[in-house]
């Protein structure tokens, strides 16, 4: 099975050749399922959430698709006044509430998650929220998993920050959300907004879920160039390449692979292999 992780392509401030050349390399990889993990716009404005509906609508299907912070309106009177009393009607009437409908591959039982805020009582609104209703409601949508489905979660913001990112993402709640989905068995988190790919995991349950983030496709680097992921997963490993736009076309920048948690649990029922307790 193979994916393609964006984020962050921030149409109004995007980065126009390496979009396109992005349109080119996802359609030659024929991936099994595109995922968009947020700030799909720069500034949420109608015509960014047209251009970002055209270049999704080049890319092949299945699409799955989460907000970020970026994809409310944000500048401007008028713009205000739809944020206070429907954040996230451009985006749904677009993308729909969850855009889960196009996947039913039994082989991942994928679940998105909206932690992104219109207003929260902090002065940075773009940081994520997690609360624990959503976290129920994710771990109750991935009780409809087959036994050795992969479990993903799509949501913008890094629940639990890379040491050494760009930024941060602060995600009130995020900590108690990483712990619930690792001891859910989620093997895959997929975030975007710190425009810079990471790959590490959870320190909680057994540390077999991995926190995957995505670059950016706009011109918002942040000391990587524009990039995305490819997400190849077997019975045996889940390889995640990160994939970085250089002058024309995207190149390999890095390759991480982790062993998938069914291939692991197989290996210490047949006492081959013990699972390491993770040191926190
Ligand atoms: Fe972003
Ligand atoms: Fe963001």
């Amino acid at each position: 099975m193979k994916l393609v992780q964006v984020s962050d392509i921030h149409f109004g401030g995007e980065h126009k050749l390496a979009v396109e050349a992005a349109v080119e390399r996802i359609q030659a990889e024929r991936p099994d399922l595109v995922i968009a993990a947020g700030d799909l716009t720069k500034d949420g404005k109608v015509g960014e959430f047209d251009a970002v509906q055209a270049w999704l609508d080049r890319l092949p299907r299945p699409h799955l698709v989460t907000p970020g912070n970026h994809d409310t309106p944000f500048a401007g009177p008028r713009e205000v006044l739809t944020r206070l009393v429907a954040p996230w009607r451009r985006y749904e009437s677009r993308f729909g509430e969850r855009m889960n409908g196009e996947w039913g591959d039994p082989r991942a039982t994928i679940v998105t998650l909206n932690s992104a805020r219109a207003f929260q009582l902090r002065a940075n609104w773009s940081k994520g929220a997690v609360s624990r209703r959503q976290v129920r409601d994710v771990c109750a949508g991935l009780e409809q998993a087959a036994p050795d489905a992969l479990k993903i979660v799509v949501c913008h913001h890094p629940l639990i920050e890379m040491i050494g990112g760009p930024m941060t993402a602060k995600v009130h709640g995020g900590t108690a959300a990483a712990q619930a989905f690792s001891q859910a068995g989620v093997d895959l988190v997929l975030t975007g907004h710190i425009h810079a790919p990471f790959v590490h995991p959870y320190p909680f349950a057994d540390g077999c879920t991995q926190a995957v983030g995505s670059g950016t496709l706009s011109v918002r680097e942040r000391g990587v160039p524009p990039s995305f992921n490819l997400i190849e997963v077997d019975d045996v490993d889940i390889r995640i390449t990160a994939l970085a736009f250089e002058r024309t076309r995207f190149v390999t920048w890095r390759t991480w692979s982790v062993p998938r948690r069914c291939s692991l649990r197989a290996k210490n029922e047949n006492g081959a292999t013990e699972v390491a307790p993770l040191q926190v």
